[in-house]
């Protein structure tokens, strides 16, 4: 099986692009950022508090965690609701970058997500997917650029679905972001000795989309 792991910073395009990607090579596109949202959801949903580890792990064996692939698109459940809109609100973001500071919570899991690639081709995004969930992966890639752009592009994506969103709010929250996820002692956000660096700043969609799209060919190409 083939594993294309891409890393970096929240709003650099690594949902969008991995799944236009995944669409393209006939694989399956893993968004681990909304695993990590389910487990902050499922925390808020039970009035416990984001930032207390030991609250957290005696929550974890009661979170029935389910992620699964209907047409190509990835649904993820907490028992039986879907809830893979309702992990996009932006409390439920932050919630995330809390939850997965915590060591038990990462360890939750890995399993599953090692567990996807072995049995797919994928092509998986979060924050440390080169540096320890797959360290072999075929392909590893950072995708970055800067919080300006990121909080930019953040802000839109918010209007564009009928949600307020006031650019310098989405930049401090980005900023933030950045700061808890690099800044965390388990699995902090870095870019893997053997990625390649890539920067959106200032590119469009379909510009990012044609720059991944060859560096990814040329090297599965060279895998074989
Ligand atoms: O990619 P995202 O914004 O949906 O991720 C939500 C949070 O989850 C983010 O703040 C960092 C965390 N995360 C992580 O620690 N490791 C991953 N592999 C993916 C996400």
């Amino acid at each position: 099986m083939n594993s294309i792991a891409i890393d970096g910073p929240s709003g650099a395009g690594k949902s969008s692009l991995s799944r236009k990607i995944a669409e393209e090579l006939g694989y399956i596109y893993v968004d681990t950022g909304a695993l990590y949202r389910s487990i902050g959801l499922a925390v808020l949903q039970a009035g416990k508090n984001t930032k207390k580890a030991d609250e957290i792990e005696a929550l974890l064996p009661q979170i029935d965690l389910a992620l699964r692939h209907v047409d190509g698109e990835q649904r993820v459940f907490l028992g039986s609701e879907d809830v893979s809109e309702a992990i996009r609100e932006e409390a439920v973001s932050m919630a995330a970058s809390d939850v997965s500071a915590h060591p038990a919570v990462r360890a939750f899991l890995l399993e599953t997500q090692r567990r996807l690639a072995r049995e797919n081709n994928v092509i998986m995004d979060g924050r440390d997917i080169g540096t320890v969930v797959l360290p072999n992966a075929n392909i590893k890639i950072y995708l970055t650029a800067t919080v300006e752009d990121r909080a930019m592009r953040r802000t839109l994506q918010l209007r564009e679905a009928g949600k307020q969103a006031d650019y310098e709010t989405v930049k401090k929250d980005v900023e933030q972001r950045d700061y808890n996820d690099s800044h965390r002692a388990a699995a902090p956000l870095k870019q893997a000795d053997d990625a390649v660096l890539v920067d959106t700043t200032g590119l469009e969609f379909e510009q990012s989309l044609a720059l991944l799209l060859s560096l990814i060919k040329e090297r599965l190409i060279d895998a074989t």
